[in-house]
């Protein structure tokens, strides 16, 4: 069961990042928090540090000496480790520090370059186009649950080469594991759903190999020394969360954002050269990722005295609101010509799949903006958001002429 804590009353000394308040509109809280206390402070699920200001967050994302990432989940996970984990190394490279981080980064790098997902933006267009096609004679569709989270997982399974044809299954244990992390029984359902597929999959690319990133890894050699199963299972199992609910969180947000400013809306659809700005500027006002760091020593930073083992959340999407940065940081300004946002992470753990995000969100509003110009939320319908980990709508009921 999910659990409900009481209502937060002190956001700077007691805050809680599933509190419906700061589900439903956290950007008034960083504005409260930037200017009283820049980094804030909760007991509640353990000791953890919330930095709002850009320059904390990505010092602190530079700093891997006192900041590691062995534990990068948001919500810390209640349940009972198992003795003998079938990833001891958990997902790398996001949760591990040098050097398992940078040689498992390395081997994931080349499936996500420029010229990869050049590669895979046929397949991207044509799945936003069946999409459309099968709801745009409704006049109405969910733009999260019908379009938005549609997309990535298909293109993920392409690209780990498993039938896409399980991209409800795949959805739903990727947000068991992110969107229900509050929940032990749903988290852990997640995590085995996707363990023994992934164990079933491996044992299949032994047998019969394919040119699917699974198989590439599993054959791979690092110093000569063919790469641990567990490795491979863990990467694989990252690139299928890491690589579905982030997108389609963004996705689900620029089309909210668009549903809700009509003058964005048209402007965009009118010019389609903003296009690449655009994207850039809706995941700096939409980073829909929060990340979390341990505390590997007690450490003074900026007058906080964080101590081992407390944990700091890496909230991007606070350091892109910061006006000491971006002018007018609460609004969107679809063509901002400055724009050094970190919606994907500051320093060595930076997105590997930056580019194939950036694909799929842009491919994804031109897909719909070519065929539905004109839509706005539907009459009386309630938008949910989810939020903690990954934050993006997931019901956005909209209607178009
Ligand atoms: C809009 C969509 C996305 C956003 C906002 C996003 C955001 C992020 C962020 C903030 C990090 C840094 C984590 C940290 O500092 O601990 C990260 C890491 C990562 N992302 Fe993404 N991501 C997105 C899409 C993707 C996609 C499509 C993939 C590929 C399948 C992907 C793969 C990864 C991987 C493998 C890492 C770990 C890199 C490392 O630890 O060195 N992401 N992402």
């Amino acid at each position: 069961m999910t659990r409900i804590t009481a209502p937060v009353r002190e956001w700077a000394s007691d805050f809680d990042v599933l509190d419906p308040a700061y589900l439903a509109d956290p950007y008034r809280i960083w504005d409260e928090l930037r200017g009283t206390c820049p980094i804030a402070h909760s007991d509640r699920r353990g000791s953890n540090w919330l930095p709002t200001r850009y320059d904390d967050i990505t010092a602190i994302a530079h700093d891997i000496e006192h900041f590691s990432s062995l534990e990068v989940a948001v919500i810390p996970f209640e349940g009972e480790e198992p003795d003998d984990p079938i990833l001891p190394y958990g997902l790398p490279p996001i949760s591990a520090d040098p050097p398992l981080h940078t040689w498992t980064r390395r081997l994931l790098l080349p499936w996500f370059s420029h010229r990869r997902v050049e590669g895979y933006e046929r397949l991207t267009r044509d799945l936003c186009t069946g999409l459309v096609d099968g709801f745009l004679g409704d006049g109405r569709a969910d733009g999260a649950a019908d379009y938005a989270q549609q997309i990535p997982v298909r293109v993920i399974a392409h690209i780990l080469g498993v039938p896409s044809d399980l991209a409800d299954t795949f959805t739903g244990w990727v947000r068991d594991v992110l969107e229900f992390a509050d929940d032990p029984e749903r988290r852990a359902r997640g995590v085995t759903g996707l363990i023994e597929y992934f164990v079933a999959e491996v044992a299949e690319r032994r047998a019969h190999p394919g040119d699917d990133l699974l198989s590439e890894l599993l054959h791979s050699e690092v110093d000569g020394v063919p790469v641990e199963d567990s490795i491979v299972l863990g990467a694989a199992a990252l690139v299928l969360i890491a690589g579905v609910d982030t997108t389609w969180s963004a996705i689900g947000s620029s089309l909210w954002h668009l549903a809700t400013h009509p003058d964005d809306r048209r402007r965009l659809a009118s010019d389609p050269a903003l296009m690449p700005l655009a994207v850039e500027e809706l995941l700096r006002a939409y980073a829909p990722v929060t990340m979390a760091r341990l505390v590997t020593k007690d450490v003074e930073f900026a007058g906080c005295p964080m101590r081992a083992g407390d944990r700091v959340l890496m909230n991007f999407p606070a350091a892109n609101r910061d006006p000491e940065v971006f002018d007018d940081a609460d609004h969107v300004v679809l063509d901002r010509a400055h724009n050094r946002h970190v919606a994907f992470g500051s320093g060595i753990h930076r997105c590997a799949g930056s580019n194939l995000a950036r694909m799929e969100l842009r491919v994804a509003l031109e897909e719909w903006l070519r065929r539905i110009p004109e839509f706005r939320v539907a009459g009386g319908a309630e938008v949910a958001w989810a939020g903690g980990q990954v934050r993006g709508p997931r019901v956005l009921p909209v209607e178009f002429p």
